[in-house]
């Protein structure tokens, strides 16, 4: 393979054992970029020599690829290749502070064993520069978010607070604010429960945290729906857990193929309402089949509703929590895409036998979320501005899922096929012209689109080519130019000339 500038340092094979080449790749070169010796702006080694260097696949090369663009730590450049990005994700952070992606060599050296498992698997999400991006899949619509109101509440709720509440406050969250969560999934969603089961948490990620760490022992198998969400398994891998993929049909995670196998679980984790990333529904039967095999086993179902409150069409099914009748099933709500992301505020309603036990774990991380910012929130709930700004988004969302289904049907027919998500914030795009979806991606996301493959979310069993599609965040206009970028990708030529991107920039 012909020397690329700074590339000589690494490794020519690939260590023994390895058990993901990818990722063992994919830090190696982050390593060899944080390092200095892949350059800013210098052009990456091409995915085929890397290949052919480490005789592995070009397709893990590729993956490897994915990754570090999707961090931010490489980008593309129309029909000149790729080079490592110009500004990258660490530059954000505090020169002293250690890198958020931590390379094996660099930065991983004086971990503990719990420390370097914890680490071995994590992609962080940058930080938003820009909203609005098609398909960006994590953003609510936060151009729409009534910023105007939210600030007087929140100015009412700093100056008329008790001064109790600068005080330390409630390891499981501020008191009127359970209440109203209780009460709103209680109506929205079915989930039984009253205010002292519900624990305020930093996000589902936290709540996904706290279950690990009190619900599961080093090797403790965990039934993952496959494809699924990283973020689940990520937090369960740095348990130490054992993650055990369960493929999903049409009605959700098949159970019975897992027991047939004669597979253990400790814990389910499942997206019942709106299965990550394939936005099906678990029929009623399949949830009742979950309840009674949980039951049985004494497992663990972790419920995560992260968008359940988006429904478009077809009936609404309540949470799989409100048929539990022996307190298995704890249940996840954020309001980081019901309201915006930077809250960091959501949700876990759980068996009261688990309560002071996640008090108390609580306790001894962050103590509790920031009262003052609970407070405006429950203000926000209890006056029926959430209410109100769900019931909006919900019209947004439709018609912008709308406005994507038809102007693919216009320009990508033959192409990729995109599915008119029953609910939720992102879509699939079946890939039609028989191409594998990574590499498809990998030519999107040169093309400035934010978009990831199916086979991303694949954790064990392959999944059909397609891209996974955020809508609810992007404007109509956006969308439209989004379809074209990807016509483009698939056709290799503009119906009418490059698109202009029209996405928020915030000031320098
Ligand atoms: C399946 C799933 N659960 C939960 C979340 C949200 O997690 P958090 O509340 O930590 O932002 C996401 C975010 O994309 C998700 O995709």
């Amino acid at each position: 393979m012909a020397k690329q500038e700074g590339f000589h340092d690494l490794p020519l094979t690939a260590p023994k054992g390895a058990k993901e080449l990818w990722r063992w790749l994919r830090d190696e070169l982050r390593a060899e970029i944080l390092n200095g010796r892949l350059k800013r702006g210098a052009r990456m080694p091409s995915t085929r020599g890397l290949a052919r260097q480490y005789q592995c696949s070009r397709g893990t090369v590729v993956v490897a690829f994915d990754h570090l663009r999707a961090e931010g730590y490489i980008e593309g450049k129309r029909g000149t290749g790729t080079f490592v990005a110009l500004e990258l994700p660490d530059d954000s952070l505090s020169a002293r502070r250690p890198a958020v992606h931590l390379p094996k060599q660099t930065s991983r050296a004086g971990l503990s064993n719990r420390g370097r498992i914890a680490t071995e698997h994590v992609v962080t999400l940058p930080p938003s520069r820009s909203i609005g991006k098609a398909f960006r899949s994590y953003e609510p619509a936060i151009d729409l978010f009534p910023v105007d109101l939210w600030s007087r509440i929140s100015g009412r709720v700093v100056r008329r607070a008790p001064r109790s509440l600068y005080g330390q406050g409630d390891c499981r969250g501020y008191a009127p604010l359970r209440k109203a969560i209780a009460e709103y999934v209680g109506s929205a969603r079915g989930v039984r429960c009253d205010a002292d089961q519900v624990l305020v948490t930093a996000g589902t990620q936290q709540a996904l945290d706290l279950i690990a760490r009190l619900l599961l022992d080093p090797g403790d198998p965990v039934w993952m729906e496959d494809p699924g969400y990283p973020g689940a398994a990520y937090v369960f891998r740095a348990a130490g857990a054992r993650i055990v993929p369960v493929p999903v049909d049409g009605e959700g995670i098949r159970i019975d193929w897992a027991r047939r196998r004669r597979h253990q679980a400790k814990l389910v984790y499942t997206t019942p309402a709106n299965q990550f990333p394939l936005g099906l529904t678990m029929s009623l039967s399949r949830r009742l089949t979950l309840l009674h095999w949980a039951m049985a086993q004494s497992t663990w179902i972790v419920e995560d509703e992260y968008d359940a409150e988006y429904r478009y069409f077809g009936r609404p099914v309540s949470a799989l929590q409100s048929l539990d009748e022996s307190g298995s099933v704890i249940y996840l709500g954020t309001f980081t895409k019901m309201l915006f992301n930077s809250l960091r505020l959501g949700f876990a309603v759980l068996p009261e036998r688990l309560v002071d036990a996640f008090a108390a774990a609580r306790s001894l991380t962050d103590r509790h979320a920031p009262t003052l910012q609970q407070a405006v929130l429950a203000e926000f709930i209890l006056e029926g501005h959430f209410a109100h700004h769900v019931r909006r988004m919900r019209q947004v969302y439709a018609e912008r899922i709308s406005v994507l289904v038809e102007a693919a049907r216009r320009r990508l027919s033959g192409l990729l096929e995109v599915a008119h998500a029953a609910s939720g914030m992102r879509t699939i795009a079946w890939v039609r012209n028989g191409e594998h979806d990574l590499d498809v991606a990998q030519r999107a996301r040169s093309q400035g689109l934010e978009l990831a493959a199916l086979s991303q979310f694949a954790i064990r069993y392959a999944a059909p080519s397609g891209l996974v599609l955020g809508f609810a965040g992007c404007a109509p206009a956006e969308l439209r130019r989004g379809v074209d970028v990807l016509a483009f990708v698939l056709e290799g030529t503009w119906e009418n000339g490059p698109p202009r991107q029209k996405v928020r920039k915030e000031a320098e």
